[in-house]
């Protein structure tokens, strides 16, 4: 594998992003839930039979927050929850049966379930949580290493596709792409030439110019890409991307000629993402180019080569998050061979 490369996971962003914004919401709402099984259960009284039993049955509704804030924050939630039921509820056994310690007993036999429930179910969320998000940077780790060895193969350096991958997120970002669809864009982009497994060395490697023969072959690897992708369940949605990586806005690209939105989102983000990539790296055709020439470069190919939107996205994203992923993810040569076509 390419020296440089660290293992670096986790920038899919796969592990959810239950971040302050959306906790808000199910904080409230924990909360209201809490309330309203107090205020059902307290305003319930005990002073005839039916009633009384009523007010037994809806204490059972304490069961509820410890099990929904175990699902939605895990251990820590359940065990905030049900320290904030067993305030309420020791203050019920407390002030309503004053004395009676046969029921303020049967009351702490009830606090112990909230507790045994909450703190299980927090428990179990937490590991359920953390076996995914394992299975997820397995899945991750193991894709980034096959298109380590691809980029090896063709740009004698590993971090190509790592870095097109970043500058598409970067787009992505910018145009509001939810999570969901950010984890699918991100392996698209990172897949996209893994077609070119199929392409012979000696005309992926050519280092002259290609024949027209040639360039069939080549132009062969977004469907083979597609295919290969497309058999792995959780890169389904990716396969669109790598099927679609050299259409052009304007339809005049390859396989299938699409053009404006009938091309995925993704891939219209990659398009620019690509171009920036490959004019900023060296390759065997030209010396890399500065920013400022590259985005020459790509405003040049707005509505032909690129969708509109996409571009202007990437002409406001700052230059210093564009550079900082060119370093992060630097170019080591691993050997010298004459290199490749584009
Ligand atoms: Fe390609």
């Amino acid at each position: 594998m390419s020296s440089g490369h660290t293992g670096h996971t986790g920038h899919t962003g796969h592990t959810g992003h239950t971040g302050h914004a959306s906790r808000r919401p199910r904080v409230i709402m924990l909360a209201a839930l809490i309330a309203a099984v107090a205020l059902l259960h307290y305003g319930v009284p005990t002073t005839s039979h039916g009633l009384h039993q009523l007010h037994i049955v809806l204490r059972k509704g304490y069961f509820l927050p410890p099990v929904l804030a175990a699902v939605w924050f895990g251990f820590s939630g359940a065990l905030w929850t049900t320290a904030a039921i067993s305030v309420l509820f020791i203050g019920h056994a407390v002030l309503d049966w004053p004395g009676n310690y046969m029921e303020q007993a049967n009351q702490m036999g009830e606090l112990a379930g909230f507790w045994v429930v909450g703190l299980l179910a927090g428990h179990w969320f937490d590991r359920q949580r953390s076996l995914l998000e394992g299975l997820a940077t397995a899945h991750e780790e193991t894709v980034d290493g096959l298109v380590s060895a691809l980029d090896l193969r063709e740009h004698n350096t590993g971090m190509h596709s790592q870095r097109v991958r970043e500058y598409t997120l970067l787009l992505a970002d910018r145009l509001g792409v939810d999570q969901e669809m950010r984890r699918h864009i991100a392996y698209g982009a990172l897949l996209h030439d893994v077609g070119k497994i199929a392409v012979p060395d000696h005309i992926l490697l050519k280092p002259g110019r290609l024949t027209d023969e040639e360039w069939v072959e080549i132009r062969k690897h977004p469907d083979v890409g597609y295919r290969i992708v497309q058999r792995v369940p959780f890169l389904r949605q990716a396969a669109d991307i790598v099927h679609s990586h050299h259409e052009r806005f304007d339809g005049r690209g390859y396989p299938r000629g699409l053009s404006g939105g009938d091309i995925p989102l993704g891939a219209r983000l990659f398009a620019v993402a690509d171009a920036y990539d490959a004019l900023t790296s060296d390759r065997p055709y030209h010396a890399a180019m500065t920013y400022e020439q590259a985005a020459t470069e790509i405003r040049a190919g707005d509505g032909t080569h690129f969708d509109p939107a996409v571009v202007a996205a990437f002409l406001v994203v700052p230059r210093a998050d564009v550079e900082a992923i060119a370093s992060r993810w630097k170019d080591v040569v691993v050997a010298s061979r004459a290199a490749a076509k584009p």
